[in-house]
């Protein structure tokens, strides 16, 4: 047992917050317990598409092959003919709305449908003629979803909660730390035989231990990824969000306490008034929010200004949170400075110049790329549009993915884990 768990006395996590990554649970995901049965080759909208359940009732569309075999034992057993796009040639990676189109025909009852998609009004119109009644985005973002719209039509959006949180956590350390200690440009050094002999002088980079880490949008996520910088490498800590978080605060102080009780020295916990109050005091910051308007850009020439000159940027949450062009420009400028980047401003493109940068580390978005993870957004996403399809009703704490993702496909709840327009449409 961690010797914290141990000496320091905290309430156990609540329920919903509970998604610990047990083995248990761990081991179950991959397991085939597979009740499909096999595909049979299929086409739509001139692709070519995998069909399972072919006698099933409601046609849903799944624009990507998912991982794992759960999602389609919930959807066939929900009387589901599931139609998997099965196209993935270079020019097919990201569907366009007239391809997606063509793949929804006259009758779609229901789409599992992915964040590299513009799902906006002319796509859930289509959706909706062919008598469409649930979407599910494949991810827990969603700021490629016009919900308004899809909400104008009446159909339900569905995401997946709960299960990136510690996967996605464990991505933004690996920047913060592959960043810092100049992983990517030394393992490059190493493979292209220019490695001569140790040099004190050699990628020297940037110490973490008992530094402070800022966070920018204190959600699950973010809190997450904090505590591995706590607990791991004793930072301290100064979060920007909306909302304060007592529950953390009160996690760093017990935390700290322990430290002092051990004769270590403490950490703290500061919420700041402003972002342009936080970037200053931190070494490592990560980027926890979510994507609209009012976070576009967010990180500037201006704000990154602000950063201290050898310190590290990191973004795990969405590409135009950062002001791509002003960082790479900011890299450039201060060799000190590194980035540990997951998302772009324009996916799949990176920013002119930013891959000739070396002090960045980037990753093609796999922050969520575990099986444990990427299968259970399958499940989640195709738990959404069953029970909407069956007529059931929507869970009320999205967070707590469990019950979707443990035991017999017939245990999990005959409802939706997290329809995010359920109150507009009447069915929370
Ligand atoms: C999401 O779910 O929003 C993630 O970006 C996928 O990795």
């Amino acid at each position: 047992m961690h010797p914290f768990v141990a000496q320091v006395p905290i309430p156990p996590p609540k329920k919903k917050m509970a998604l610990t990554l047990s083995r248990k649970l761990l081991s179950r995901v991959p397991v085939r317990a597979f009740s499909a049965g096999q595909p049979v080759a299929g086409s739509a909208g001139g692709l070519p598409m995998q069909v399972y359940n072919e006698k099933g009732k409601h046609r849903v569309l799944v624009t990507k092959p998912l991982p794992g075999d759960r999602y389609l034992d919930i959807l066939t057993g929900s009387d589901c003919r599931v139609e998997v796009c099965a196209m993935n040639a270079p020019d097919a990676t990201i569907l366009s709305n007239e391809r997606i189109m063509a793949l929804i025909g006259d009758k779609c009852d229901g789409v599992i449908g992915q964040l590299t998609e513009n799902w906006n009004d002319e796509l859930f119109a289509a959706l909706k003629k062919a008598g469409g009644r649930a979407f599910s985005n494949y991810a827990v973002g969603y700021n490629n979803v016009d919900v308004a719209a899809a909400t104008k039509h009446g159909i339900p959006v569905g995401n997946t909660p709960g299960v990136l949180t510690e996967t996605t956590a464990e991505i933004a350390a690996t920047l913060t730390l592959s960043a810092a200690r100049r992983i990517v440009e030394a393992d490059t050094f190493m493979r292209t035989g220019q490695y001569l002999g140790w040099l004190p002088t050699l990628f020297v980079g940037q110490l973490l231990q008992g530094g402070t880490v800022g966070i920018v949008g204190a959600g699950r996520i973010g809190q997450a990824y904090a505590r591995r910088m706590i607990e791991g490498h004793k930072m301290s800590v100064v979060y920007y969000d909306l909302q304060p978080q007592p529950a953390f605060e009160k996690f760093v102080s017990d935390y700290s306490a322990f430290l002092v009780a051990r004769g270590e020295a403490p950490v703290s916990c500061t919420r700041a008034a402003s972002v342009d109050e936080l970037l200053p005091q931190c070494d490592v910051v990560s980027l926890h929010t979510v994507y609209n308007a009012s976070t576009k850009h967010l990180i500037d020439a201006t704000r990154l200004k602000l950063m201290k000159p050898a310190s590290v940027l990191v973004n795990t949450a969405r590409g135009p949170v950062v002001h791509e062009a002003a960082l790479v420009a900011h890299l450039k400028a201060n060799p000190t400075f590194f980035a540990g980047l997951d998302v772009f401003e324009d996916e799949p493109a990176m920013a002119p110049g930013l891959a000739q940068c070396a002090n960045t580390v980037i990753l093609p978005h796999i922050a969520s790329a575990s099986l444990f993870t990427r299968s259970g957004m399958a499940t989640l996403a195709a738990a959404n549009v069953a029970a909407r399809l069956r007529g059931d009703g929507v869970w009320d704490t999205p967070d707590n993915a469990v019950p979707f993702l443990e035991g017999a496909p017939g245990a999990v709840p005959r409802k939706s884990p997290s329809i995010v327009n359920a109150k507009e449409l009447g069915i929370a």
